[in-house]
């Protein structure tokens, strides 16, 4: 790649990043904060101290003897009430006179090292970082060993960053909102719809971000020691950004208690409980009426007491502010809500509520100073997980070369590739052989995407690879983009595309939408294509002399109903938003030099559906007195543009159960009670119809074994996705959900035996209206994608 385009477009889109966020967030004084630059290497280095002219052996807390936590007390012993509070904004001030550093808490890696977060910036030190595809289109790839080997690389370079000074140990990402509704402007972020795909997501990003290698199991979480420390995002419900209007600071999300259990937290305590995540952002909105980050029961009982957090729980930005400024919460002053929100177990203000109205809010009598000391141990015990008392990690040697390396740009590629979804494929156009399509029309709005590709919360790329350049790679190109902009309000740009399709051996079409459409702080009204663009597509696709292939640039789904049924277009693509290497990887998905195997991670729904319900109504189910239709594939099975986990191949496989086990016979003890639930009239209902998961020990497991041959002529992955159906009858529970998956790659003609072990209780189980785990007997289903694979399970208590 030439280097002077590359330079071009990485001040494009550190310019677009920072205009975006200072539009879009209540934080004009946040971009203010001093520069991530730091110029020490860990706090505990004596000749540190020397140079300080303090007496080392005097503190307690760099005495490696002594456990964190009793490091952590001796430190925070020695503050003073105004040191503490200046050291619980997400700008901590560090103490001069106890050789205290500040640190700045604040970085960001949702899918590469990003300079959103002022804890990190790039220069010519580290001009980029390698920017890989954006969450939606990762998650596609159902492949739980990428999600956690890019967490590797990007912990990597963002340890590389902070010895060279230019980044923080503290990222706060991943973003693990479940997808309620299709017009969710951070869907781009996130890993889908479905809970449990979501949970292991964000367990798989956050081990490869956090574990340091041969200390995983540490049974001592106070003392694991953390490669970086990852955080999960946004808790709890928090999925309308700015909907006609209605704003996340002052919405309220009325929610149950059984799609909390079920759907919102189920992510989270995923992230918590397997993931060891060490750090949990609460949200901006309000949940039944209480700001998220003020809720003691959200915080401080679930996710540190049920869960077993180790680690901090830190605000959404500004959101402590947000709460007594735009959610009038209880009339709060300020120190009401500091009063409330370290009560409610929030140990860290991204913003500077706490560090200015910690002292008062004491010396108003509001809070105690053990609340205080509680948040900061939170705190400072992370730090130490991290080394930055001590050195020592294992990291110091990384460095420049290990950011953007081959290796990690080759993964940024690999990943775009096996996140690329194959929504049709008429007649098997695709691939395409290079030696019959040598002349492309290459049209559209996206057909020269670069800083479209990163999406959002990007940092600098290594450099940049636009469909255009991917495709150069494979066939003469012409290029029209067929509209001015994504908004494609003028349509006389369309007949300059009309014209290359006409004379090209084929037309690729790069459509979609971009941050000007979906992104934080901006919900979309509709799931139509902007502008004219479906007159460009239909438009070219009548008159192109060779096949016509439509690729789609997007996070959330788009009504292409047009586009599926138009037999002049041969084949569609969604390519999400793929990242640096985008290109390359969609011109290797078209010219047959990878095979997809991408699914969607969230239902395709038609446009028609966001007139049938308002983007402020929480329920995943149905609500029939309003005539809402259900949300998601669990709870919706109405016509779709294409639904959840669908996604073609270039080859063929082929499914044969070889063994399963059918039944599972539970033997109660005398004491566990048969819990009643709803079943509709005139179904059979079991005599014991369920019991509390809580009742049971849960060890018995649903195994089966399956085949799966490639019978096709070229290599390829298949997703295997697993579901359990529950007993027919039950009353308003989910159609189906996912409950286990696998992408198995086969060599064509090669067969491979794939095995599922399943736990009963996480795999059948489901959440009554009341908010109890229970596990229902009968007749369950386990059915493979499609149906490719299914056999009953008999649930019976003894
Ligand atoms: C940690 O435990 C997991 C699950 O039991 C296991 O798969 C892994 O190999 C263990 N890792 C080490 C380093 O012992
Ligand atoms: C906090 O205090 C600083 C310094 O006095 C001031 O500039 C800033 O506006 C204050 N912020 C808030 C949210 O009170
Ligand atoms: C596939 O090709 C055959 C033969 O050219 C044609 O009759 C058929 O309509 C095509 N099918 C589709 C779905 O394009
Ligand atoms: C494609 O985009 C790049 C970066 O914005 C630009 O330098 C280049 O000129 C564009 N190519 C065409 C053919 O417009
Ligand atoms: C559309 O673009 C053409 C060519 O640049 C321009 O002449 C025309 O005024 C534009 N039309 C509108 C409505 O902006
Ligand atoms: C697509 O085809 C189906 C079935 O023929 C039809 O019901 C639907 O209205 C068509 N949709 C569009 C957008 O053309
Ligand atoms: C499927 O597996 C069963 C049991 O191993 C075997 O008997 C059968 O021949 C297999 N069928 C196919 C089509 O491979
Ligand atoms: C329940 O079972 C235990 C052990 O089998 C027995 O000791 C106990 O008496 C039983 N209790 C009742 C109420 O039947
Ligand atoms: C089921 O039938 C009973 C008796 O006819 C009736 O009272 C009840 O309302 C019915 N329940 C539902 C959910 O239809």
């Amino acid at each position: 790649m030439a280097s002077s385009p590359i330079m071009m477009i990485s001040v494009l889109s550190l310019f677009f990043i920072f205009t975006a966020n200072a539009r879009v967030f209540p934080r004009r004084s946040l971009l203010d904060d001093p520069p991530a630059v730091n110029n020490f290497t860990f706090v505990c280095d004596p000749s540190r101290y020397d140079k300080l002219g303090l007496d080392f052996s005097s503190f307690g807390f760099c005495d490696s003897s002594l456990s964190f936590p009793e490091r952590a007390k001796d430190l925070i012993d020695r503050m003073t009430l105004s040191e503490k509070a200046a050291q619980l904004g997400h700008v901590a001030s560090g103490v001069d006179r106890l050789g205290l550093p500040p640190y700045n808490w604040w970085s960001e890696a949702l899918h590469g090292v990003s300079n959103v977060g002022p804890g990190t910036q790039f220069d010519k030190v580290v001009p980029g970082a390698t920017s890989f595809p954006n969450v939606i289109t990762t998650a596609s790839s159902f492949n739980e060993d990428l999600w956690k080997t890019i967490g590797q690389a990007v912990s990597t370079e963002a340890r590389a960053m902070y010895n060279l000074g230019r980044a923080g140990l503290t990222y706060w990402s991943p973003t693990i909102n479940v997808i309620r509704d299709p017009r969710w402007g951070r869907t781009v972020e996130t890993p889908g719809e479905d809970p449990f795909v979501v949970g292991k997501y964000a367990k798989n990003y956050v081990r490869g971000l956090q574990d340091v290698e041969g200390s995983e199991n540490v049974t001592d979480l106070n003392s694991r020691p953390l490669k970086v420390s990852s955080c999960c995002k946004h808790y709890a419900a928090y999925d309308v950004d700015n909907w006609l209007g209605v704003e996340r600071y002052s919405f309220d999300a009325r929610v149950t208690e059984q799609d909390m259990l079920e759907t919102f937290n189920k992510p989270f305590e995923m992230c918590v409980k397997e993931g060891d995540v060490s750090s949990v952002m609460c949200s901006y909105n309000r949940v039944n009426g209480i700001p998220t980050c003020a809720d003691p029961v959200l915080l401080k009982d679930t996710i540190r007491g049920n869960w077993g957090l180790h680690g901090y729980i830190v605000s959404d930005c500004d959101s402590v502010k947000v709460m007594v400024e735009d959610a009038h919460y209880l009339q709060d002053t300020n120190e009401d809500a500091v009063a409330q929100t370290l009560k409610a177990g929030l140990d860290l203000d991204c913003g500077q509520i706490y560090p200015n109205y910690t002292e008062s809010t004491v010396r108003q009598g509001k809070v105690g100073m053990r609340n205080i000391d509680n948040a900061l141990n939170n705190l400072y015990v992370v730090l130490m997980r991290l080394g930055y008392f001590d050195g020592n990690t294992g990291f110091e040697s990384l460095g420049k070369p290990d950011i953007c390396s081959d290796e990690h740009i080759e993964l940024a590629t690999e990943a775009a590739r096996q996140g690329t979804v194959l929504l049709k494929n008429d007649n098997d156009t695709l691939p395409f052989d290079p030696s019959n399509y040598k002349t492309l029309a290459v049209v559209g709005p996206h057909a020269n995407a670069t800083s479209a590709m990163l999406g959002n919360y990007a940092g600098v790329p290594c450099r940049m690879n636009s469909p255009m350049d991917g495709l150069s790679e494979y066939a003469k190109v012409k290029y029209q983009m067929g509209c001015d902009s994504v908004a494609c309000k003028n349509d006389t740009f369309i007949f300059g595309a009309m014209e290359a399709a006409r004379t090209s051996d084929a037309t690729v079409i790069f459509v979609g939408i971009d941050l000007s459409i979906e992104a934080e702080s901006l919900d979309r009204v509709d799931l139509l294509l902007p502008g004219y663009q479906t007159q460009l597509v239909q438009q070219v696709a009548t008159v192109s002399k060779g096949p016509v292939v439509l690729v789609i640039l997007s996070a959330g789904g788009i009504d292409v109903s047009f586009a599926k049924n138009n037999s002049n277009i041969k084949a569609i693509i969604w390519a999400g938003y793929p990242g640096e290497e985008g290109g390359r990887a969609i011109a290797d998905v078209i010219f047959g030099k990878f095979n997809p195997g991408g699914r969607l991670p969230l239902t395709w729904y038609e446009n028609d559906y966001v007139y049938q319900l308002p983007m402020t109504s929480m329920p995943l189910r149905p609500v029939k007195s309003l005539g809402y239709p259900g949300r998601t594939y669990k709870f919706y099975d109405g016509p779709v543009v294409y639904p959840f986990g669908h996604g073609l191949s270039y080859t063929f496989f082929l499914h044969n159960l070889t063994s399963a086990k059918r039944s599972i016979a539970i033997d109660l003890s005398n004491r566990t009670q048969c819990r009643d639930i709803a079943y509709t009239n005139g179904t059979f209902k079991p005599e014991c119809p369920a019991v509390l998961v809580d009742d049971l020990t849960c060890t018995e497991e649903i195994e089966f074994q399956m085949e799966v041959e490639n019978t096709g002529e070229r290599d390829g992955s298949q997703v295997l996705l697993v579901y359990s159906v529950p007993p027919g009858g039950i009353s308003s529970t989910h159609i189906k959900q996912v409950v286990g998956f696998q992408r198995v790659f086969l060599k064509a003609g090669d067969s491979e035996t794939v095995t599922f072990k399943l736990n009963a209780c996480k795999s059948l189980g489901l959440v009554d209206f009341t908010g109890y785990n229970l596990l229902p007997a009968g007749g369950h289903t386990i059915v493979v994608g499609d149906g490719e694979v299914s056999f009953p399970v008999e649930l019976s208590f003894n």
